[in-house]
Formats: C-alpha cells, structure tokens, sequence
C-alpha cells in the first residue's frame, strides 16, 4: 500500500498506540520520533544528550536534530512507499522541512480533552525493550510490570511527570502545533478523529476513514 501519514494530537492521544495497530494492518513502516529520541537519551549518544534537555522540560528538541534525524530514517526506507509519521512534524517549520524530502496524503488529528491526557499519562507504562506501550488502567500487562510481547521490563516515562504532561499540552500542542493543524486543514489533508473511546473503537474510527481516503 502507498499512503503517507502523518499522526497528530496532544501528548496521551493515543498515536503511539494506534500507531503500532496502523502499522501492523497496513503493513506499512512507522517511523516514532519520542522513541528514537529516548533511545539515544538511553544510549547517551550526542542527540540524546542534547534532546534530553529539552524532552526533561517537556518542551520540542530543536528543529534542525529532529529534521536530519526523520530524513536519515526516510532515507533508509528504501523503494518503500508509504509510511506512519509519529511525532513529526510538530510544528510549521518542521512541516516546511519535510515537504523538501516527502510528500504526505493524510494527516489525522487524534483529538483528546486535556482532563483526560493527564488520566492515561499518570496511568502509562512502556516496555524497555521493545516499546510496547500499556496502560494501568486502561490497557494493563498480563503480568505486573513486565511486556506481554517480549517479556522486558516495564517503565514509567520520566516526562510524564503532571508538570511536564501540562507544558507538554500547553506549550508544545496549543501553541506549537495549533498553526500546523490549521495550515494541513487548509490543504484538505487533515482527518480529526474523536480520540475519547475504548482503544479498538478508536482504531475503527481509523479505519473508516482510511477507506473513504481511497
Ligand atoms: P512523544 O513520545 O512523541 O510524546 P507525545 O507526542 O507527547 O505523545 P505521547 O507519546 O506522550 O502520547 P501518544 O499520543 O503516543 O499516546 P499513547 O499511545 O502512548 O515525544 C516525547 C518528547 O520528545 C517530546 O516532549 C519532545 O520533547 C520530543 N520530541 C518528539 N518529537 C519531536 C519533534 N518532532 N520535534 C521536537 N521534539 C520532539 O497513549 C497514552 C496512554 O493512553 C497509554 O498508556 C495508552 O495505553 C493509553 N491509551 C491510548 N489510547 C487509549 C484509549 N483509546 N483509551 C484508553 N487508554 C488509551
């Protein structure tokens, strides 16, 4: 399949968790840029070091990492034609830089109210190893603290901290990524799904959009 997708939405949407569904039924690669980013931050290479200051605080890293980084990964698709772009672009410039290297069919807004951010990101937890994201609450592990899908260990984010979730929402989504939601809008390629559901709901609400997209 040929479709290239951007995820969009505030932190605790959900597009990480659709992202993996999406991925898996289109058979289509995705490409998460808070996850690379906390694996060189783990790895302590030169961009994490850098990012984990600004991710620490809850704010962007800045423009030109994130945009070598994300062009260094499309290049690497090789004859691949579609994709799910997690985490970027986030902001009008960094939108303007990926329009030199790719073009993109749909954009969905996954649309959460600020109340219910701050409940799933207090409850998350992510696998070490592999990155499978669960939910105490909503989404938990068979076995407390340990990933159904490859046994690793499970962790909480340090960024979802209540402070840093609400600079997370206020800064980086409401001010950051309002001008970009409004200038995809304006090109027609922006889909907003209601992102409040049971996690399969959601997804069906993916789905169906995604058919009348063809
Ligand atoms: P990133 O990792 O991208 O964080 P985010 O955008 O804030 O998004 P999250 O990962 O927090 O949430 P999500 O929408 O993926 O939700 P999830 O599926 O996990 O970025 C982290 C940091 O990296 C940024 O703060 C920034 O510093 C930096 N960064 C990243 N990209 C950058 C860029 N382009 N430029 C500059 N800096 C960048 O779900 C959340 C929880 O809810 C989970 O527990 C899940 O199980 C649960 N859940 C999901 N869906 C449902 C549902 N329908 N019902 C109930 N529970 C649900």
């Amino acid at each position: 399949m040929s479709l290239r997708m951007v995820l969009l939405g505030p932190p605790g949407a959900g597009k990480g968790t659709q992202a993996e569904r999406l991925a898996q039924h289109l058979g289509l690669p995705r490409i998460v840029t808070g996850e690379i980013l906390r694996t060189a931050v783990k790895n302590k290479t030169s961009l994490g070091v850098e990012a984990q200051r600004y991710m620490d605080r809850g704010e962007l890293v800045p423009d030109q990492l994130v945009v070598s980084l994300i062009q260094e990964q499309l290049g690497q698709l090789n004859g691949q034609h579609g994709f799910i772009l997690d985490g970027f672009p986030r902001n009008t410039e960094q939108a303007q830089a990926l329009e030199e290297f790719a073009q993109i069919d749909l954009v969905l807004l996954l649309d959460l109210p600020r109340e219910e951010v701050v409940r799933r990101l207090s409850a998350r937890r992510t696998c070490e190893r592999c990155g499978r994201i669960y939910n105490l609450v909503y989404q938990p592990p068979q076995r407390a603290g340990i990933c159904d899908a490859c046994g690793g260990q499970l962790y909480q984010r340090s960024d979802d901290k209540p402070d840093v979730v609400a600079r997370r929402y206020d800064i980086q989504y409401n001010q950051e990524a309002k001008p970009l939601v409004e200038s995809y809008r304006k090109r027609s390629v922006l889909v907003t799904i209601d992102g409040d559901g049971a996690i399969e709901e959601v997804f069906e609400r993916i789905l169906r959009v995604l058919r009348s997209h063809k």
